[in-house]
């Protein structure tokens, strides 16, 4: 059983793989190989993964003999044709990305798109969206307290007293989660609001405010799988409402909200923008699912009523080696928890859960339910 680790493709600094997985690996029985450079944006050199036990290679002769393939991002196309079966694991992102998906059925390749992976216990330490958010929360605010010309504890000092920020938190999943207990630490005043009203503890457990719509229909927001749904027309203008109020009071803000399958909602409005006070700082960190806020453009800052707007990409890469180190151990537990001894292989029932939520591709077809 061989297991090649790909080097990602220019700008994704993350790596499927780090020396304590390659270890594991090997532990398991498997042989590792490294396509050469893999490491490097994640600060990991090839000589570290050698002396995890892993061989060194290039992308074809890494390719042409693989059981199991590990990636961060799904490669357009595979240089190489893997063998026929080979496993592919990593984000495949397979909404966006249907003709890499069709690719990798027609190569005879089994795709596994982790980040479909179901929101239940057992997949809790395979889920890379998780560790990839709570980063990214952390990361958000650490990148708008670096944009914001103020400071973020209050200062008693001789010259006069700096009052503390106000930083609010809209979409409190995981990074938002994560955003909270960052802004607190670094000595925010912090508050938060979400649709979904089992986050109201959860706010006020980390230290700070909860801001949530009272008694309008359809305020439950769980929809499936713990994720939050569409919300009613009523709940929409009520949350706006309440939105317009509180945000000229802010800060910074940190949008996080997002609907699987969907465009990210828009929760801030251009005119919502303008009320705030000059030098304030948003970041958006579902720029890229359309944006939560009005005129945030993906990977840039625009500055509007004086008002910098960050557009949120892939912030947990800007972490690349605690990110990798996380994905890479996501990618472990999944491949350990159906690793049969016996076989010297992971082996995945079809009836089983997971599989079948995140299995893509196998014998040469489509086979995942929500991309027939
Ligand atoms: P997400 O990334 O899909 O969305 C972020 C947040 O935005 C969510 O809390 C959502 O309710 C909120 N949101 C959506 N529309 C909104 C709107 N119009 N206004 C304000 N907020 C809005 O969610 P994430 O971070 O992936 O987590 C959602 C839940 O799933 C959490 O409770 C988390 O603990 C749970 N979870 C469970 C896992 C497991 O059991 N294996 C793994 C990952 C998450």
């Amino acid at each position: 059983m061989k297991i090649a680790v790909l080097k990602e493709a220019a700008g994704e600094p993350r790596v499927a793989a780090i020396p304590e997985t390659v270890k594991k690996y090997i532990a398991l029985g498997a042989t590792v190989s490294v396509e050469r450079g893999a490491g490097e944006g994640a600060s990991i050199a090839d000589e570290a993964f050698a002396e995890a036990g892993a061989t060194l290679a290039e992308r074809s002769a890494l390719l042409a003999d693989a059981d199991i393939i590990l990636c961060v991002n799904g490669p357009d196309a595979l240089t190489a044709r893997a063998g026929a079966g080979a496993v592919l694991v990593g984000a495949l992102d397979p909404l966006r990305r249907r003709q890499a998906i069709n690719g990798y059925a027609a190569a005879g390749l089994e795709a596994l798109a982790m980040e479909w992976m179901p929101r239940i216990t057992r997949a809790q330490s395979m889920d890379i969206l998780s560790s990839q958010s709570n980063l990214a929360g952390y990361k958000a605010v650490v990148d708008a307290a670096s944009a914001f010309g103020r400071a973020f504890p209050m200062m008693m000092t001789a010259a006069g007293t700096i009052s503390p920020a106000k930083l609010f938190v809209m979409g409190v999943g995981v990074a938002g989660l994560q955003a909270i207990a960052t802004g607190r630490r670094l000595g925010a005043q912090v508050s938060a609001t979400d649709v979904r009203s089992a986050t109201r503890e959860q706010i006020q457990s980390l230290g700070a405010k909860p801001i949530f719509v009272e008694n309008v229909a359809g305020i439950e927001g769980e929809g499936a799988g713990g994720y939050a749904g569409e919300m009613s027309d009523e709940y929409k203008a009520a949350q706006a409402e309440l939105v317009s109020n509180h945000i000229a009071k802010q800060d910074i803000v940190i949008t996080t909200a997002l609907i699987p399958g969907r465009r990210a909602p828009r929760l801030i409005s251009d005119a919502q923008l303008a009320s705030m006070r000059a030098g304030s700082v948003v970041v958006d960190l579902a720029a890229d699912a359309g944006g939560n806020v009005e005129g945030c453009v993906v990977g840039e800052t625009i500055t509007r009523h004086g008002v910098r707007i960050i557009g949120a990409r892939n912030l947990a890469a800007s972490l690349a080696a605690d990110s990798s180190a996380l994905f890479a151990r996501n990618l472990y537990n999944f491949l350990s928890a159906f690793w049969d001894k016996e076989a010297g292989r992971p082996v995945l029932p079809d009836e089983d859960e997971i599989v079948k939520a995140i299995r893509l591709t196998r014998n040469g077809k489509v086979v995942n339910e929500r991309l027939a």
